[in-house]
């Protein structure tokens, strides 16, 4: 996915919330920390639960299994544990629509 691709409604990512989109199998995360929109696996690299289920506070993504917090900024995480990086996405806005494209690719 290294074009921009629709992924949602503007409307569908107010401030402080976050949504998982399904981009053809790949998971990613929209989280928007006051007006600025972040993108990311969605996917967590612990267990595999959904991060929108998480929990959103500015930049940093709580995961609502075991409690891995993820940095939307750089894709990595704070845990007891090493976790693999979640991969990193553009987000933009065009009219009512957001698009996403995977980070270097
Ligand atoms: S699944 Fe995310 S911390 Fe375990």
């Amino acid at each position: 996915m290294s074009e921009f691709k629709k992924a949602t409604k503007v409307s569908a990512v107010p401030a402080g919330k976050m949504v998982t989109v399904d981009m053809g199998g790949e998971k990613v995360l929209i989280a928007n920390d006051g007006g600025t929109y972040y993108g990311i696996g969605a996917v967590c690299t612990h267990e595999e639960w959904d991060l929108s289920e998480g929990a959103l506070g500015g930049t940093k993504v709580t995961c609502a299994g075991h409690g891995a917090v993820w940095d939307l900024a750089t894709g990595k995480a704070e845990f007891d544990e090493d976790l693999p990086d979640e991969p990193l996405y553009d987000v933009k806005v065009e009219g009512e629509d957001l698009y996403v494209r995977r980070r270097g690719r």
